[in-house]
């Protein structure tokens, strides 16, 4: 379905030709297929080795990460992963592994100023508050009401009680809370190319004058981010898109109108990095 939906929105189909080239195909027929679940333990109420026995008595079988110890691949479903009790319990986050990985990359510390900028549903944040072992502060934002829904009960459900949600636009932090934050997530609003294989939704309407809105969003979003650490702070830049204008070129253009921005390389042993 994927494949056919991209093949008829010519504007998205040339510019994936343009990025994957030979590749092409491969990622076409990528889109295709049902990628497995995973689920984020929350360690805040339950060890990894404690929840697995309890799905797998249920007749889940789960297989550990390679790059993080917290988070498990679902195997093996006997009904969905997210109708169990130790779910409701908050136990786990049903969560796509790739966004597992900005968390990580910023690190927040117990005891740390975290700013989530655009936050819902709150699969980081929660992520975040237990990383910090519930300590420190995590503003969680983001504009859009249901989605702050969504936020909140998650939030809840993990209970993660050093989150504070508010529901302002984001470019105001930068104002309101300059040098504050000693680490700020931009999980950014994006035209979502990376979530194809789940949904093919984008590519009926990708087309260059909605990600035009978007990449304003994005470069909105990025300076007030900025303003909003304090001196050596740490901020990471996320989406779930794979073009450069809303990836590389937001980040030039937070270099173009910063000063004093330090890109930093990362690695997580187990993950293939692009160089
Ligand atoms: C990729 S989603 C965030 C996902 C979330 N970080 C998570 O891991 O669950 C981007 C979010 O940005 C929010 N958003 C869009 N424009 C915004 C703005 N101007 N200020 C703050 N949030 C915004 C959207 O409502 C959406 O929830």
């Amino acid at each position: 379905m994927g494949y056919e939906w991209i093949s008829r929105n010519k504007e998205l189909y040339n510019l994936l030709k343009e990025y994957y080239q030979d590749e092409l195909e491969k990622f076409l027929l990528w889109t295709e297929e049902k990628l497995k679940p995973a689920i984020r333990v929350n360690t805040l109420k339950i060890t990894p080795e404690e929840l697995k026995e309890r799905l797998e008595n249920q007749g889940f079988t789960l297989k550990r990460l390679n790059f993080y110890n917290e988070a498990f691949y679902v195997e093996y479903a006997p009904f969905e992963i997210g109708k169990t009790i130790e779910h409701y319990l908050g136990y786990y986050y049903v969560q796509n592994i790739s966004s597992m990985i900005p968390p990580l990359v910023l690190n927040p510390q117990p005891h740390e100023m975290v700013l989530d900028i655009a936050a819902a549903p709150g699969s980081k944040t929660t992520q975040m508050a237990q990383m910090m072992r519930n300590t420190g502060v995590i503003i969680a934002n983001d504009v859009a009401v249901d989605r702050i829904k969504a936020l909140s009960n998650n939030v809840d459900r993990m209970g993660a009680l050093n989150v504070i949600i508010t529901m302002v636009e984001g470019f105001k932090f930068g104002f309101w809370f300059k040098n504050s934050f000693d680490r700020v997530l931009v999980d950014a609003p994006c035209s979502a190319i990376g979530t194809l294989h789940k949904s093919y939704e984008v590519a009926k309407w990708w087309g260059y004058e909605k990600v035009g809105k978007l990449t304003r969003t994005q470069k909105g979003l990025i300076l007030a981010a900025f303003d909003c650490l304090k001196p050596g702070g740490t901020m990471v830049y996320s989406t779930c898109t794979i073009t450069p204008e809303e990836n590389e070129a937001v980040i030039n253009f937070l270099i173009e109108k910063r000063e004093g921005v330090i890109i930093e390389e990362f690695d997580i042993q187990g993950i293939k990095m692009r160089k």
